[in-house]
């Protein structure tokens, strides 16, 4: 089950969908006030748990693999933490256990939406990324509510659970592109020292969206993990 980030929606992970869906069951969700989501007041880290928690429940998903990316990284680790006996494994993308946000970001989505969106491709993309893929996730974001972006990013920089990463037992994969500038690579270094059964895959010539930006390595990444940690287990 794929989860996105701030201001992002199902469609960040349109390039596992073509590729790793003739294999594998995956779910992609669009949270509350997202993409094709029912708008919700009052969204928070525990109502994003909860609403995942749901569409487990809902679809008698007995063990999930969970894939969150930035603040769905948040996500999947706290969902992990509240439910661990539903969980098989984790897949960390461009996040961390800590996710402070600079405060130029969350002054630009109080104040000016467009200087944010503009901000957007020197901050989440590596410099040699195709115009396309940058305009496209531009335009799902220009499709959010400023103040729900602005919240995802408010719930990211209250978010710490760095004294319990280490309590993570079960396998997970920790995928990060090198040149990420909102989640660098020590966040996900510190992941890989602290979690007993993980593996990380650092992607060169990606940043914060690596899904997008090397999408071949991306999805061999999972495929090799799901093939050598779990398949059988
Ligand atoms: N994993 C491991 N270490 C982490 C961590 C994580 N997830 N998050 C923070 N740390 C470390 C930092 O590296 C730093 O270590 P250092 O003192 O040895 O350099 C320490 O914890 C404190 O860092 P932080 O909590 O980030 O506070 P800060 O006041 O130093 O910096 C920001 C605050 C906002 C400037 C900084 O977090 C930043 O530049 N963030 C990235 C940009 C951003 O906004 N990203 C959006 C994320 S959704």
């Amino acid at each position: 089950m794929f989860i996105h980030g701030s201001g992002e929606n199902s469609n960040l992970w349109k390039e596992q969908f073509e590729d790793l869906n003739l294999k594998y069951n995956l779910i992609s969700i669009d949270l509350p006030s997202h993409g094709n989501s029912e708008s919700v007041s009052d969204l928070s880290l525990e109502l994003y748990v909860n609403v995942i928690n749901g569409l487990i429940e809902t679809l008698q998903i007995k063990k999930v693999i969970l894939c969150g990316h930035s603040l769905g990284g948040a996500i999947a680790q706290s969902y992990y933490f509240n439910y661990p006996q539903n969980v098989k494994a984790l897949i960390l993308v461009g996040t961390g256990g800590r996710l402070r946000v600079s405060p130029v970001i969350l002054n630009a989505l109080k104040s000016d939406f467009q200087e944010y969106l503009e901000s957007i491709p020197l901050a989440a993309f590596y410099i040699k990324t195709n115009k396309s893929i940058i305009n496209a996730i531009i335009e799902d974001t220009s499709r959010i509510p400023q103040e729900v972006v602005y919240t995802d990013f408010s719930i990211c920089d209250r978010f710490d659970t760095l004294d319990k990463t280490n309590t993570i037992n079960i396998p997970c994969l920790i995928i990060i592109g090198k040149q990420d500038k909102l989640t660098p690579l020590k966040y996900s270094t510190f992941f890989n020292e602290k979690i007993k059964n993980s593996k990380l895959v650092v992607i060169d010539k990606a940043a914060h969206m690596v899904m997008l930006e090397k999408p071949d390595e991306f999805n061999k990444a999972i495929q090799e993990f799901i093939e050598n940690h779990l398949e059988n287990k």
